[in-house]
């Protein structure tokens, strides 16, 4: 049985790939406060990655195969406004396990995102150039660079807009958000103006599977087969769970001035994920409906 450390591991990453395990793997989930998660086959470690000691003792009690560093804050905007805080969670946690991993000698998988990107030249290849236009997206990429900088056998994964169940204890997404609302019969605005390919969290979790198997270098795109904008995207939800569309009323973001500031179009190309991990984009309609089927598991 081999073993994997999953940093940030009850997130809607984290549970796509716990959903997606091989049964020949053990999983470590590992997330800052301590909880109990249902239905979880994982081993769960309430540990801050902040915590130098805490993480070194973590490496030195386990002998991990294989690592996936997604553990963070990833919230945009709580980023843009907690910013220190967000620079010892994301920078100092990621300087932290990067260490442990190297000094363990272990490969590890980066989990960054599409925000390194400023949006206004989709859809983005991976050695395309990033310009962050927020303070989330700056983070991650300081993290892309300290990763790269610290570790020899490692790798980058870039995952878009995810949608997905998410343990209750963890943020909601789009699509849980959109179901929520609509079914108390409140209004939503979503925006005309950002637009993504949205992601199903269990293609993420197979996606990650297969970095873990195969072991490749460098940055892999992930993200799914159609690319919407956020109205539009909500749009397909009402539809596909038979809720009352005319209740998502379209904007603009100049609706909301005080959040951080939003790329535009930050779809990915996903060609690298789809040739040599083997893994095919998930369309919105599958995600969805596999969702459908879900509901409650
Ligand atoms: N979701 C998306 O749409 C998206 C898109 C692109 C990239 N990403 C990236 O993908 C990764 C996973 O995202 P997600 O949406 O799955 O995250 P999430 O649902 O917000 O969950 C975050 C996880 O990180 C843990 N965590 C946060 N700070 C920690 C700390 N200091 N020490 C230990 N654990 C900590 C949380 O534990 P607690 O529950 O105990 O707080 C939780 O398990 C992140 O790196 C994010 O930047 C996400």
């Amino acid at each position: 049985m081999k073993t994997i450390l999953i940093t940030g591991g009850t997130g809607l990453l984290g549970k796509g790939m716990e959903e997606t395990a091989p049964k020949d793997w053990r999983i470590v989930s590992l997330h800052q406060r301590d909880y109990t998660v249902d239905a979880s086959r994982a081993e769960h470690i309430a540990l801050d990655i902040r915590e130098k000691k805490l993480v070194d003792a973590l490496f030195s009690k386990h002998k991990f195969d294989a690592v996936i560093h997604a553990a963070g804050i990833a919230s945009v905007d709580y980023v843009e406004k907690h910013y220190a805080e967000s620079l010892e969670s994301n920078l100092v946690g990621t300087l932290n396990i990067s260490s442990a991993a190297r000094r363990a000698g272990v490969y590890m998988t980066y989990v960054s995102t599409n925000a390194v990107f400023d949006g206004r030249k989709a859809p983005y290849a991976e050695n395309d150039a990033p310009n962050p236009v927020n303070k989330y997206g700056q983070i991650k990429l300081q993290c892309e660079r300290l990763v790269s900088e610290t570790l020899t056998d490692f790798s980058i994964m870039r995952p878009i807009l995810m949608y997905g169940w998410n343990h209750p204890v963890t943020r909601s997404n789009t699509v849980t958000w959109i179901d929520d609302k609509l079914r108390r019969g409140e209004t939503v605005e979503m925006v005309d103006d950002v637009t993504e390919n949205p992601l199903y969290n269990l293609q993420c979790g197979a996606a990650l599977w297969a970095m873990v198997r195969k072991r490749p270098a460098g940055i892999f795109h992930v993200a799914g087969k159609d690319r919407c904008n956020r109205y539009e995207f909500a749009l397909k939800i009402a539809k596909a769970f038979g809720l009352d569309s005319s209740l998502i009323k379209r904007v603009s973001s100049k609706r909301f001035p005080d959040i951080a500031k939003r790329p535009p179009n930050t779809t990915l190309r996903v060609q690298r994920m789809e040739k040599e991990l083997g893994v095919p984009a998930v369309s919105l309609e599958d995600g969805l409906k596999s969702m459908k089927t879900r509901r409650n598991i």
